[in-house]
């Protein structure tokens, strides 16, 4: 078998057999296919597809790549939950803390930023000494401890995923539904857990643009996970603008303490609270009304915070940040960007606040990039809102003051106004079981 035959025929359309499949990802992670044929065939798999089998055998030959992780010993109770990538998604760090304050167990591998959307690891790693690199006898006895601890993919589960999502985020072949699947259901399968549920964002800032390609992603996801033995369930989430009000990586850490503390923004508080209720429901096999008023529970009783605090300090993570958020170290700069004119938002481009916030330093436009953990941007007005001459849309942080010119022209680019008040569209727009 050759790798150059492999690209050839999926460039021509072609289904590739599940040892042409099993070739090529056994190939890659030993290194013997480079990483300019790999973009070659992502690059081919993103204009030509993949069937349904082609996707279930790139999945479990992803999945088998490398270590798989027995939690059979906190029996039926593992969750974990994932979300297909947004901007301004923070809401592993709220759910984590609600489902564990409720029995579950989350032991979870969570990812970093790629493209214009960011990633747990990312953010968690601008909380001071956080350790997102355990080793498997820490992360077992995190687990074991908190209920709940999350690393990056360390070690060596889904190795073929680590190498193709880092070289996918730099070669512009994230948004391809077979690769998305494959992706996100490999690392699940291998980290364990009995329950999964996905958030699968839909929109303006999500790879999935429309409600349509969202649901077959959803159902391809929760048909994988079904099919391998685990109770799967996927959310379908509005991402047509930024979730909550701030993007970048300590930014959001806030903004979840914040609604930890039963404060902050609606919409994001309800996202996270439907996804923490289908966790719980599907675990506990209990109705998801009933596993609704425990989430809100643990919330309002401020269990959650106090989860979220014992996690992070366990892990390294500096606790006194938490309890205080000012000791978040600050942008050295920052720049407020103004309305123009009166009226309406009638749009927001989530995607493009997502690239204006990769350019203050937020994300990475190379595999090698570091993050500026301070940048970001926190809105001041979102969708539906009314805004008038001179008032603040937003504000800027970076490090780097020479990036405010160019973040703020992508910024202003993914606005539009009307003169007429705009409704507000659907935040949760449908569950897959
Ligand atoms: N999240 C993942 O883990 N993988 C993808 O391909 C996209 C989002």
């Amino acid at each position: 078998m050759r790798i150059y035959d492999i690209i050839k025929k999926k460039r021509d359309g072609f289904a590739l057999s599940k040892e042409e499949i099993e070739f090529f990802i056994k190939g890659y992670v030993d290194g013997s296919i480079h990483d300019y044929q790999a973009s070659a065939l992502c690059m081919a798999i993103f204009f030509q597809g993949m069937n349904e089998r082609e996707t279930a055998d790139l999945t479990l030959a992803m999945a088998h790549s490398g270590d798989t992780v027995d939690l059979s010993r906190f029996g039926d109770l593992t969750v974990d939950k994932h979300s297909t990538g947004g901007v301004g998604d923070k809401t592993t760090l709220i759910v984590a803390p609600i489902v564990s304050a409720l029995g579950c167990v989350m032991a979870k591998m969570s990812g970093r930023g790629l493209g214009h959307t960011g990633g747990t690891i990312d953010k968690l790693e601008s909380i001071e000494g956080f350790n997102t690199a355990l080793s498997p006898d820490e992360f077992f006895s995190q687990v074991e401890k908190n209920g709940v601890a999350v690393v990056g993919q360390t070690g060596n589960l889904t190795p073929a995923d680590k190498k193709l999502y880092a070289l996918r985020d730099v070669t512009a072949t994230v948004d391809n539904l077979s690769l998305i699947a494959s992706s996100i259901m490999s690392k699940k399968l291998a980290a364990g857990s009995h329950t999964i549920v996905l958030d699968v964002k839909c929109g303006s800032g999500a790879f999935m643009k429309t409600p349509e390609d969202a649901k077959e992603l959803a159902e391809a996801m929760v048909k994988i996970g079904n099919n391998c033995g685990r109770n799967t369930a996927a959310v379908i989430t509005n991402m047509d603008r930024p979730l909550g009000n701030n993007i970048g990586n300590s930014l959001e850490v806030i903004e979840a303490i914040d609604v930890l503390k039963n404060n902050g923004p609606e919409d994001l508080k309800e996202v996270c609270l439907t996804l923490s209720s289908e966790i719980v429901s599907l675990s506990k096999n209990i109705s998801v009304d009933e596993a609704r008023k425990l989430t809100e529970e643990v919330l309002v009783s401020g269990k959650a915070f106090e989860k979220f605090k014992e996690w992070i300090s366990s892990q390294g993570g500096n606790a006194k940040w938490i309890e205080n958020t000012d000791l978040f170290p600050k942008a050295e700069h920052t720049y407020e960007i103004k309305a123009e004119n009166d009226g309406y938002i009638s749009k927001m481009d989530a995607e493009k606040i997502g690239i204006a916030s990769v350019i203050l330093g937020a994300g990475r436009e190379t595999k090698e990039d570091t993050i500026d953990m301070s940048a970001g941007i926190v809105l001041n007005k979102k969708t539906g809102d009314k805004v008038e001459k001179g008032d603040i849309l937003a504000t800027l942080y970076s490090c780097n003051e020479k990036s405010f010119n160019s973040s703020k022209e992508k910024f202003l680019s993914a606005l539009d106004f009307s003169e007429k008040p705009v409704s507000e569209k659907t935040l949760v727009w449908g569950i897959i079981k």
